[in-house]
């Protein structure tokens, strides 16, 4: 049987045509085992085929295929009929997992705020935690803000009844209002005026802010929040809208404020005079960052777009939610990318490596400051926080923090390694390979565009968006490497390899990356196309 085959005679229900997408670019192999760095394609005679994997589950397998101790920990909690599920009750595993991330997070950031964790099952579905807690923290501000407003107008109308206060003639026309003698109907006119005004902004729905060439998920809130147009368009009209702001023009957060900003208005009183004054109103519900851009092409936010950022966020009082689900859990030589770049995340994310490459699950942690407790009986989940998942969760939280963090400064030795080998691939062909990005072991390569290649071939993938999946194609077959070009940046392969990867692994990849360069120099489409 050939590898991509399906092994059923049925017909193909799950995903057809993504199945004869990857068929296309010789990706839809099977595998049927993995272990650490590695998975094992089923070749026609039975036998396996080892294939290095830098796709390493989208980046969720940071301490490799099946780790042995994650592994046995998963056999110890089934084999003592832990309750996975027990909705409901008290939960001391997560309690213990939350304190854990706490523990971590205070270590690097230097800092003793707790941050409080909603629990989830996928990395969208922290995201739209995120999302729905921002929302409701920004719903429950303007309600401040209202009654606070209200408050004002009944001491206005009380001054004015006294006799107290007046209110001067253009304070009216300045609203379209016709003066009049009457002080008590001059203020209720004005009072009905701003109400209206003040509803009009409270009827805006909220916007976000995220980055160009961002990826935060695919789930209908999220997915908003990503970037790539392809994803998101089609779904705009389920949720709130993102502005994007480009990596490098910091200069257009303060113009995007000036285009979106709003003010609700409040009656006051001032030297006998009925006044008008204006409250900020929070439009923007959150800022969303990825460290380092993943699925959009494996960027590294600059500590000086970082800093820009915050204090912008700080000055409008909108959080600022680190999205940390590819980057964080020690890919980048810290727990947290941020980090190193300087941000401090009022709001983070984690997914992915969380679950040890076995679990499915996610949490998304509040600063206290920003934390609304209400949020704990408006949102659930039936699977999330389940004991399995976090009891695996702090057996991944243990072997990162192990030997004094060894797992970190493994994964920045590692990837050093890594990113020298594909720094010497690229000063070898700087005609095929324009960049190499990241940190840590979460690198980015990007080739340069092949539109114009002689090669109908490759110039056909390269038109039909097909490139980095034709390279990584031709990577798997002959090579035994699998990786992916980052699905919104398709000239750039991704490498996100685990802490085990060995040197014999990254000069196995150096020599079909070297292969690669060479056909795309040649234009010899057909040896790197041929199935
Ligand atoms: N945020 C980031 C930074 C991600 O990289 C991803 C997924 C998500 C959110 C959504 O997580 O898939 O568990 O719902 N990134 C994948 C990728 C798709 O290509 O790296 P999810």
């Amino acid at each position: 049987m050939d590898h991509n085959t399906s092994v059923t005679d049925g017909p193909e229900l799950a995903e057809p045509y993504l199945r004869e997408v990857l068929a296309g670019a010789g990706l839809a192999v099977e595998y049927v085992r993995a272990e650490g760095n590695t998975l094992y394609q089923r070749g026609d005679d039975g036998s396996e085929t080892p294939v290095v994997d830098f796709a390493g589950g989208y980046g969720s397998v940071l301490l490799g295929h099946h780790h042995p101790e994650i592994v046995a920990r998963a056999q110890e909690l089934l084999a003592e009929g832990t309750p996975v599920h027990a909705q409901f009750s008290r939960h001391p595993y997560a309690n213990r997992l939350a304190a854990e991330l706490n523990r971590i997070i205070h270590r690097e950031l230097g800092t003793t705020e707790p941050y409080f964790a909603i629990f989830g099952n996928s990395g969208a579905e922290a995201v739209e935690a995120a999302v729905k807690h921002a929302e409701l923290d920004r719903g429950m501000r303007i309600e401040a803000l209202l009654t606070e407003i209200g408050a004002s107008a009944r001491d206005a109308l009380a001054a004015v009844a006294s006799g107290a206060a007046t209110v001067a003639e253009p304070t009216l026309t300045r609203f379209g209002l016709t003066a009049t003698q009457d002080p008590a109907a001059a203020v209720r006119l004005l009072e009905a005026e701003l109400g209206r005004h003040n509803a009009t902004q409270t009827a805006r729905p909220p916007l976000f802010l995220a980055l160009e060439g961002g990826f935060h998920g695919k789930l209908a809130a999220s997915v908003q929040l990503t970037h790539n147009e392809g994803y998101r368009a089609p779904f705009r009209s389920l949720a709130a809208q993102a502005r994007f702001v480009p990596h490098d023009r910091p200069d257009l957060l303060k113009e995007v404020h000036a285009e979106e900003r709003g003010v609700l208005l409040e009656l006051g009183v001032a030297d006998g005079r009925v006044v008008v004054r204006e409250r900020e109103f929070p439009v923007f519900c959150a800022f969303l960052v990825e460290p380092v851009q993943g699925e959009g092409g494996i960027r590294v936010l600059s500590e000086e777009f970082a800093r820009e950022i915050q204090e912008f966020c700080a000055a409008i009082g909108c959080p600022v939610v680190v999205d940390e689900i590819q980057s964080g859990m020690g890919r980048t030589g810290t727990f947290l990318a941020g980090t190193a770049v300087g941000l401090r995340g009022d709001y983070y994310t984690l997914a992915k490596t969380l679950g040890g490459g076995i679990a499915k699950t996610s949490v998304m942690l509040v600063r206290q400051a920003y934390y609304r407790r209400e949020f704990e009986i408006v949102h659930s989940s039936t699977f999330a926080k389940d004991s399995f998942s976090c009891h695996i969760a702090l057996k991944v939280l243990e072997l990162l923090e192990a030997d004094g963090g060894l797992a970190y400064r493994r994964a920045a030795e590692r990837g050093e390694a890594l990113r020298a080998a594909l720094d010497s691939v690229r000063s070898d062909y700087p005609d095929v390979i324009d960049e190499v990005r990241g940190r840590g072991l979460m690198l980015g390569l990007e080739f340069r565009d092949q539109s114009d290649s002689p090669s109908a071939e490759i110039q056909g993938a390269a038109r039909g968006g097909l490139f980095g999946y034709v390279l990584a194609g031709h990577l798997l077959r002959a090579h035994r490497v699998r990786t992916f070009p980052t699905a919104s940046a398709v000239n750039t392969l991704r490498f996100e390899p685990s802490l085990y990867l060995s040197d014999a692994e990254i000069a196995q990849l150096e020599q079909g990356l070297r292969d690669v360069c060479a056909l795309l120099r040649e234009g010899a489409g057909e040896a790197l196309i041929a199935m």
